[in-house]
């Protein structure tokens, strides 16, 4: 038990070295990472919460946003590896669930659309999001209603969600929208594409297919100067590479034989 208690705090420690290159040792992010103290109180609270505790959950989760600037309900469900970065003004509410390494900034809301309106019917039911695994969401967004966030998404900063998220999508703005983005998939992910045409995110077609043919021609042109040079090396007495278009036609007639 006190093993694995452990092995879980170092995780969650390691998840913030991981995750913010201004971490520079575990005493560091133990002393004065406040998303690091508030998860641990989550963790605290919400185990009161799940034994039926609920004044006391409550209260630990109020003296952690005082100390932290972080407000968990314990009611929310969290898994490992949770990172906060800076944290002030994070807001979870109690029915977001949030899966494995996810990452907020400071200023996200998980929250409900209308929690004031008509507030009695609303007790007990799902009116938080759920966050897949890996998702980052950006200092200043607004996630409101019970709706997803598919795996390894990203919310730009200040962005108010209040649709679906599609797996990998990067959503910006108000009401977000999902964009495409500059950054290449990673090498280990990238389909395989013949002859290197790049993918470079272009969402325009005729871009995409404007720039294979400009591929094409190079590699035709450079496929072109290499015959002609090869030509004009045989030495048998043919006028060099260039001297003129009967003759090109000449040349590569020749080569191309060669081949
Ligand atoms: C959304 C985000 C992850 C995208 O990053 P990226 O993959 O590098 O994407 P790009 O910079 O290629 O942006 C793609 C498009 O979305 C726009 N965009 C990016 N972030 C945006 C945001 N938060 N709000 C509105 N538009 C945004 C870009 O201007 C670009 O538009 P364009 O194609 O018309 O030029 C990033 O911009 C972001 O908001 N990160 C949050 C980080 C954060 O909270 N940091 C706080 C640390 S303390």
């Amino acid at each position: 038990m006190g093993k694995a208690m452990f092995k879980s705090l170092r995780s969650e420690i390691d998840a913030t070295m991981q995750r913010d290159p201004a971490a520079r040792s575990r005493l560091e992010v133990v002393l004065c990472y406040p998303g690091f103290q508030a998860i641990m109180l989550y963790r605290l609270s919400s185990a009161c919460w799940r034994r039926g505790w609920h004044l006391i959950g409550r209260w630990i989760s109020a003296v952690g946003r005082i100390l932290t600037g972080i407000e968990i309900h314990p009611g929310a469900t969290i898994g490992d590896r949770f990172f906060i970065d800076h944290g002030m003004g994070v807001v979870v509410g109690e029915t977001a669930e949030i899966g494995e390494d996810v990452t907020l900034y400071q200023g996200v809301t998980l929250g409900g659309v209308s929690p004031s309106v008509d507030s009695d019917s609303q007790r007990n039911t799902k009116r938080h999001p759920t966050l897949l695994d890996g998702v980052i969401v950006g200092s200043g967004a607004q996630v409101l209603g019970p709706i997803t966030v598919g795996r390894c998404a990203r919310v730009g900063a200040n962005a108010v969600v209040t649709k679906d998220v599609a797996d990998c999508a990067t959503v910006v703005g108000i009401p977000a929208r999902a964009v495409q983005t500059q950054k290449a998939p990673e090498p280990a992910k990238a389909p395989f594409v013949a002859y290197g045409t790049p993918t470079g995110n272009i969402p325009d077609p005729v871009a995409r297919a404007l720039d294979g043919l400009l591929d094409e021609v190079q590699s035709l042109r450079a496929r072109v100067n290499a015959l002609e040079g090869g030509g004009a090396d045989t030495g048998n007495g043919r006028e060099p590479a260039g001297a003129g278009d009967e003759r090109d036609d000449e040349t590569s007639e020749t080569a191309e034989g060669k081949c």
